[in-house]
């Protein structure tokens, strides 16, 4: 009989869905254990369902989902009891300071403390441009988490990805569904933001070969990202205007880009961000997010490594580009 892993994917959102299908579906098991993957959060069994219905993954390998919340660390310990691998996913785009503080930054800690009681290694998401300086919520919660991350497991790898693309991702989707109510597409201050966007698919495939090495190679292995930085961009670099160009090409639409200023996106936000979440919702910190580039550091901080390096050291298939995939699903 081989030995079970077991891997907990914490936050079943868009990421979370592709790397528990991902770990399940690497060659059959992780090295000689039979692995199994549990998905977490508030509300896990949406995510659960589809894994079994639309990927047809057996419940063998896929355990029953466990509500957890992130900032209960009751809710945690029973959840992550004998893992041997922990995915920290969970993040939000939309709240108040406070609300990015209890989840992302104390939130993070809590998962990190919970892994480390259960002896297991953590793998904790991040974002490009994390930095503890930073005035802006959702960046210094995420620059602060990743100091306390390593405090609290030095061994942990934290994965810093770029904008993220995949089917059900929120952002060309979201583009693709505004292109058909509105008779243009905005930017903010020229649209001149840079952005590496990376498929969801290579970071799952990331995951998967992090999480089948551990505990089975030694510390002087090249492949061992333990305490590193993987700063997860795609093979291209793209303006945010760019990035409207491959909407309306992949969706066959014609509408103009039309460049509004930032305050006029911080007039816009400071309105939206006071209702509910929808369509047009955008926030002044996500505005004020689109003056920095979102692409990887170049040169690379010591510690840190790029994912095209990462990954090459499993193997030798390259990373999908935004024009392969992104027509293939949206509309
Ligand atoms: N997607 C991107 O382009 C991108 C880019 C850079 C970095 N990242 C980072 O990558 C990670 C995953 O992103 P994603 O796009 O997969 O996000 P996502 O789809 O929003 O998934 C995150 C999940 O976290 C869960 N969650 C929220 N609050 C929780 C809490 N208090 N306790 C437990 N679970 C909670 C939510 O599920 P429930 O409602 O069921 O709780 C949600 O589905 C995040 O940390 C994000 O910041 C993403």
């Amino acid at each position: 009989m081989p030995a079970i892993r077991k891997v907990v994917v914490c936050g079943a959102g868009f990421l979370g869905r592709h790397i528990a299908k991902a770990v399940i579906s690497s060659p059959k098991s992780i090295g000689d254990s039979d692995v199994q993957v549990q998905v977490s959060s508030r509300r896990p069994r949406k995510v659960w369902e589809s894994l079994v219905a639309e990927e047809k993954l057996s419940t063998h390998s896929l355990l029953p989902p466990v509500p957890i919340d992130i900032t209960d660390p009751a809710t945690l310990d029973p959840a992550l009891q004998h893992a041997e691998i922990v995915i920290s996913l969970v993040g939000i785009m939309h709240g108040s300071p406070q609300d990015f503080e209890n989840v992302q930054l104390k939130g993070a800690e809590n998962v990190a403390r919970a892994a480390k009681t259960a002896g297991a290694k953590l793998i904790h998401f991040s974002a490009i441009g994390a930095d503890p300086s930073s005035n802006i919520p959702y960046v210094r919660t995420k620059g602060l988490a990743e100091q306390s991350i390593f405090a609290i497991s030095p061994d942990a790898i934290i994965i810093r990805p770029s904008l993220v693309f995949g089917p059900e991702d929120d952002f060309f989707n979201r583009f693709a569904r505004l292109s058909k109510i509105l008779p243009f597409l905005p930017v903010f201050g020229g649209g001149t933001s840079l952005f590496q966007p990376v498929y969801v698919g290579d970071i799952a495939r990331l995951v998967s070969h992090l999480s089948c090495n551990v505990g089975r190679i030694n510390t002087t292995s090249s492949c061992d990202f333990s305490g590193k930085v993987i700063e997860a961009g795609g093979p291209g670099v793209f303006s945010y205007k760019q990035l409207m160009q491959i909407i309306l090409e992949a969706t066959g639409r014609r509408r103009p880009i039309i460049s509004l200023p930032f305050f006029m996106g911080m007039i816009q936000g400071a309105v939206l961000e006071k209702l509910p979440v929808n369509l047009f919702t955008v926030t002044r910190a996500q505005v004020a997010q689109l003056k920095d580039d979102n692409i990887v550091s170049c040169p690379m901080p010591p510690n840190h490594v790029s994912l095209e390096d990462a990954l090459s050291r499993f193997s030798s298939a390259p990373l999908h580009a935004v024009r392969e995939i992104v027509p293939t699903y949206i509309h």
